[in-house]
């Protein structure tokens, strides 16, 4: 690949400042000042999110929309204002748009059973791409195996950027659903998701967009997409892990056949039969991680509080100063070099693997993920079974690249 760069990452982020923010990065890992460039697998935690979330368990703790008493109604209160927060954060244009799920994962396992499951005939197509994540595949193997329905799936070439002209040609009158993945954490390629929304939308085909590891990274706005559904994670994007979130438009969600049955889905339960709740409620049943939703709505807060585009702006350029940074190291290979990335540095170290390299930089104290990153057929497309990741967050710097790279220049030293 081009050497991009170095440049400047002065921008507006204050990065020194946000880092007194995120008290885990002041620890010591084996004796070292912790290096955290793991933040795709998840990202650290600010002190707001964790004082939102034990301030809700100190003063506010009930259960929600089932009590009469102060503290269900202030709990309640917390939780829907959560909500409402989140929906704005992704200009949705109803917060009763946004069901609250466990992740992305869940949330596109509801889609795949509510939605499109008692859509499918035999021999009806899903499209994926090959750099899903496993997330993105499993539920919908999982369907075809229910319905008869095939799984298609859109290349990627050589530097890991989508086959945009064999999508074009995969979507068909037998395609059902679109699901692709916005930024990809294994490779760290940004899909021109709103381009293929398009394309599909013109053909009636909904589109499952994948947006676990671009609320990280960008602002997003599901309206300008043009997708039929967005997923996401609230600990991918500095808030608890075991929340997150799915939204679609009310129409489609009207239309869904309930996910889970319990209580709070339903409106009237009688042994003749059952009224279910109007969105998001139907697709929230049982009691959900009140204090999960509480602690991303603080997450939104704090990420508002920085500005979208300030991030974006200040890890577009971390990313290329780490990546120009780590091609200094002699027998390093960046696996996904496409043209448009975020956050995430894939790479392998000649003759010496993955999992080597992470449990020996560990105690240099830099904390980086290796193996597939649940992305098994994204990094076999490179003849691969694993590779060493480095993902970035908005509290990373140059300097920590630079223990990256010494740290890795460790490794060759043991292994020469
Ligand atoms: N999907 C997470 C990762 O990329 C777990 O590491």
């Amino acid at each position: 690949m081009n050497r991009p760069e170095p440049v400047s990452t002065d921008t507006a982020l204050d990065v020194e400042r946000v880092r007194t923010d995120f008290p885990i990065l002041q620890r010591e890992v084996h004796g070292k000042p912790l290096v955290y460039l793991d933040t795709a697998a998840s990202a650290q935690r600010p002190e707001a999110v964790v004082e939102a979330v034990a301030d809700f368990y100190r003063r506010h703790n009930a259960n929600i929309h089932r009590g009469v008493h102060t503290l269900s109604q202030e709990a309640t209160e917390a939780y829907e204002g959560a909500r409402a927060r989140l929906a704005s954060f992704i200009n949705a244009p109803s917060s009763a748009e946004l069901v609250f799920t466990r992740g992305t994962t869940e949330s596109i396992n509801l889609v795949a059973q509510a939605y499109l499951r008692p859509r499918l005939a035999p021999g009806d197509e899903i499209l994926v791409s090959r750099m899903e994540h496993h997330s993105n595949i499993v539920p919908w193997q999982i369907l075809c195996e229910q319905t008869g329905a095939v799984l298609r799936v859109i290349p990627i070439d050589d530097d890991g950027a989508l086959d945009m002209s064999a999508f074009h040609d995969q979507l068909n009158e037998r395609t059902r659903l679109v699901g692709i993945v916005m930024v990809s954490n294994a490779l760290g390629t940004v899909n021109p998701v709103r381009e293929m929304a398009a394309a599909a939308g013109s053909l009636d085909i909904p589109v499952l967009v994948d947006g676990a590891q671009a609320m990280p990274h960008q602002a997003v706005d599901v309206q300008s997409l043009g997708c039929t559904f967005f997923c996401f994670s609230g600990h991918k994007m500095y808030g608890p892990t075991g929340i997150g979130g799915l939204w679609a438009p009310m129409d489609v969600l009207q239309a869904m056949a309930p996910y889970q049955g319990g209580g709070e889905m339903i409106r009237k339960v009688t042994f003749e039969g059952t009224e279910y709740n109007d969105p998001p409620g139907k697709f929230e049943a049982g009691t959900p991680n009140i204090a999960g939703a509480v602690g991303l709505g603080a997450a939104v807060d704090y990420l508002e509080g920085l500005c979208m585009d300030h991030v974006a702006a200040y890890e577009a350029s971390l990313l290329d100063a780490g990546t120009a940074r780590l091609l200094d190291v002699k027998g390093l290979r960046i696996i996904g070099t496409a043209p448009h990335k975020a956050g995430v540095i894939s790479f392998t170290l000649d003759g010496i693997h993955p999992h080597d390299i992470g449990t020996i930089i560990d105690h240099h104290g830099v904390a980086i993920r290796t193996g597939h990153h649940c992305a098994m057929p994204a990094i076999a497309h490179f003849g691969l079974p694993a590779t060493a990741r480095a993902s970035l967050g908005l509290y990373n710097t140059v300097a920590e690249f630079d223990r990256l790279a010494e740290a890795l220049e460790h490794v060759r030293a043991m292994f020469a």
